[in-house]
């Protein structure tokens, strides 16, 4: 059978099945596996997840292909300059995993802050003696200010959240100095020079591009403020991991939360040892619903394109 759409994994919902029932052509096989590269020759379209680092090679090797989608918001695993050169489209799926990936790190950020794993731990242990005034003593977030980086739908979404709880919300002012609405409320843009020093939370919502790769340099971490918390649900390679364990372990940060990694899943083991951290394997959108809908835009956008209704 000559393979029309290739999947380097089932999706979560029915959508990839009945993707392939409109287009019979399909397989999944493991990314990279010898199936995969030979589904390559004549693949039209192609679903990867995140973690497959598409190259031009790859292109190469599919000389039909029309389209690649990544289950995925971000396009960072994407050779999108070459996809461009060579008319293959892009899909990916926005919007539908917003709520999901500003919750979880609205959920970070207060089990960071509240202490939740020494507590689950303390009770788990079987060492708890009782309440105390002073036991496991965390920071509150009201009246404090949350730097965001990354003023599209989850930037925003997140800025709901901290709103609601009595934060105020500021963003990240690239080239754009107009104030942002959010949804709940209207929040400035200051330039990083002044928004880290003023950030009690930070928490990142922006795409990797080169522009952002690094963008959280050590230089600007030490702008942050001693007790400063960073959350980051973004891409790994945005933060220098290794300046914040540092800055962590001299006390200057009151916490770190990651939900994303460099070189991911790859985790510096120096991580797991770090103090007042919370670490979770890129959940960011790992919710039932959520995971359905971003495979029925996937698909959708897969079908338009072979069907010749988009571009
Ligand atoms: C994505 O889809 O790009 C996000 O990382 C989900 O967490």
């Amino acid at each position: 059978m000559t393979i029309r759409i290739l999947a380097s994994s089932p999706l979560v919902g029915p959508h990839l099945q009945h993707l392939g029932k409109r287009f019979p052509e399909l397989s999944v096989a493991p990314y990279r596996s010898l199936a995969w590269k030979m589904g390559l020759a004549s693949a039209e379209a192609l679903v990867v997840m995140l973690s497959n680092q598409v190259t031009e090679a790859d292109l190469q090797m599919a000389p039909m292909l029309k389209v690649v989608g990544t289950y995925s918001v971000g396009v960072n695993n994407l050779p999108l300059e070459a996809c461009r050169a060579r008319g293959i489209r892009v899909v990916n799926t926005p919007d539908v995993l917003t709520d999901a990936t500003a919750d979880l790190a609205l959920g970070m950020l207060l089990a960071l802050t509240r202490r939740f794993a020494e507590g689950e731990a303390l009770v788990r242990s079987g060492g708890w003696k009782g309440w105390a005034p002073d036991q496991l003593l965390g920071i509150g977030l009201a009246g404090k200010t949350c730097g965001i980086l990354g003023s599209g739908p989850i930037g925003k979404a997140f800025a709901r959240r901290v709103a609601a709880l009595g934060m105020s919300p500021v963003f990240w002012a690239r080239e754009n100095m107009a104030p942002v609405d959010f949804g709940a409320g209207v929040a400035p843009r200051l330039p990083l020079e002044q928004l880290l020093p003023a950030c009690a939370v930070l928490s990142l919502h922006c795409p990797l591009t080169p522009e952002t790769r690094g963008l959280l340099s050590a230089e600007r971490l030490r702008l942050l403020p001693s007790g400063a918390f960073i959350v980051n649900t973004a891409r790994g390679a945005i933060l220098d991991e290794t300046c914040a364990m540092q800055m962590l372990h001299l006390g200057h940060l009151g916490g770190v939360a990651l939900d994303v990694y460099d070189g991911e899943p790859k985790v510096d083991p120096a991580w797991l040892a770090a103090p007042r951290t919370v670490l979770l394997p890129h959940l960011g959108s790992a919710t039932k619903e959520t995971r359905s809908a971003m495979a029925k835009v996937l698909c959708d956008g897969i079908a338009a394109t072979l069907e010749g209704k988009l571009g």
